[in-house]
């Protein structure tokens, strides 16, 4: 019998990298004994998590904050009093001259990427595939399942600088770069890496930027 089931529940329900790795991560944690390494947890800075303790014990004394901010729904770009306050932060430590008209509001950015991924890259009005790059995996195991689209990913081995025993470093493969003849919509990559650690030079991210315009 034919299967009924759409291709999004396929997609959808169906096997992939982050949620075994996730699975493996929780079920590791539940068991108690383990030294977890974190599976790209953000870290856990003392003073960070310090002022966490302090906001939300602040938010649970005074008044309704803690309903207002528990049950109030936002607009779906964010609260416009977190964007305004991060579009000046990022203007006064990047100098990016932006309002908060440029900022997005995202449950983690695994829900950025999968916008972004699906906003940039696939097949577009014109009946053009235009593919997400990855210039250098190994990369995230995350971004594998991202593309609501078949093939929409296109990645390039590294290069590999032999550092003495046991050691060595991925560079970008230029040259393979320069060779790519196929429609792109956007290229991506982490920096540092997970989970290699590999961390891109400058170099490497201007030599990127050049290439994509
Ligand atoms: C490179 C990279 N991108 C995205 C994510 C997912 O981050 P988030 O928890 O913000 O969704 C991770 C998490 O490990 C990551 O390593």
């Amino acid at each position: 019998m034919a299967d009924k089931k759409t291709r999004f529940y396929k997609r959808y329900a169906g096997h992939s990298g982050i949620g075994e790795l996730m699975e493996d991560l929780g079920k590791a944690m539940a068991s108690g004994d383990m030294l977890m390494l974190g599976g790209g947890n953000p870290a856990s800075i003392p003073e960070v998590n310090q002022l966490w303790n302090d906001r939300l014990a602040e938010m649970v004394k005074e008044g309704d904050e803690l309903a207002r901010a528990l049950g109030n729904y936002d607009t779906p770009q964010g609260h416009h009093l977190f964007m305004s306050e991060l579009s000046d932060f990022l203007n006064r430590h990047f100098d990016f001259n932006i309002t908060e008209k440029n900022i997005a509001v995202t449950n983690g950015s695994q829900t950025a990427m999968f916008n972004l991924m699906n906003l940039l890259g696939g097949t577009g009005e014109d009946g053009i595939m235009r593919k997400i790059l990855f210039p250098l995996v190994p990369e995230y195991i995350g971004y594998a399942d991202q593309h609501l689209e078949q093939d929409a990913f296109l990645a390039l081995r590294p290069e590999m600088e032999f550092r003495g025993e046991h050691r060595f470093k991925y560079h970008i493969d230029f040259k393979a770069l320069e060779q790519v003849n196929v429609p792109l919509g956007a290229l991506c990559v982490s920096r540092p890496t997970n989970p290699t650690g590999n961390v891109l030079s400058d170099d490497e991210v201007n030599h990127l930027q050049d290439f994509c315009k």
